[in-house]
């Protein structure tokens, strides 16, 4: 297949690439715009590592072509936060040392991250139904479960207690990331 342009949204900025439009999104992210937040882990779809949110909600970019996010508003571990400013999810997992070789952090925040926005009330059962499909080789289960419940309770409080504004505030409603919850939108 030859080589034609695509425009894509990734993190609030819009990207003209040329390539064979069966190109995983991954591929496009990591060797075109060098967003490496995302990681190739196995390649099928299987792993998770490679995790970013479509339209806000997570999804394994490594199967999913190109073509596919055309119109669509992708978000990547870079558009979160930063060291600086971490994402409240990305804050969670530093503050319970949720980490060891970090390979699958990605795909472990950015479903988080997901199920934050979408069901913020989500309990133990819920969380680890989401987390049951993204690998962690080093066992750090623990911290991680421990993360998302401090990440989804923090979520529950900005969803329950607090306004939009507030909400806003708290990182989980980022105006780059479109939800289906159209009262929560700007
Ligand atoms: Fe995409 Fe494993 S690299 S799910």
């Amino acid at each position: 297949m030859s080589a034609s342009p695509i425009s894509i949204r990734v993190n609030d900025a819009q990207h003209t690439i040329s390539c064979d439009p069966k190109t995983p999104l991954l591929y496009i992210l990591r060797n075109d715009l060098a967003l490496n937040g995302p990681k190739f882990g196995c390649g099928l779809g299987e792993c998770g590592a490679c995790a970013v949110l479509i339209d806000g909600r997570a999804v394994r970019s490594c199967v999913v072509p190109v073509t596919a996010v055309k119109n669509r508003s992708v978000t990547t571990l870079e558009g979160l936060g930063n060291s600086t400013s971490p994402h409240p999810v990305q804050q969670a997992f530093i503050d319970e040392n949720a980490a060891q070789c970090g390979y699958c952090l990605n795909g472990m925040i950015m479903t988080v991250v997901s199920l934050a926005l979408h069901q913020p009330d989500a309990g133990e059962a819920e969380i680890k139904n989401a987390l049951a499909h993204n690998l962690c080789r080093c066992g750090t289960h623990k911290e991680i479960l421990a993360a998302a419940k401090r990440a989804l309770f923090l979520a529950n409080s900005a969803a329950l207690h607090g306004s939009l504004d507030s909400a806003r505030e708290s990182g989980f409603e980022p105006s780059h990331v479109k939800t289906d919850r159209g009262e929560r939108n700007a």
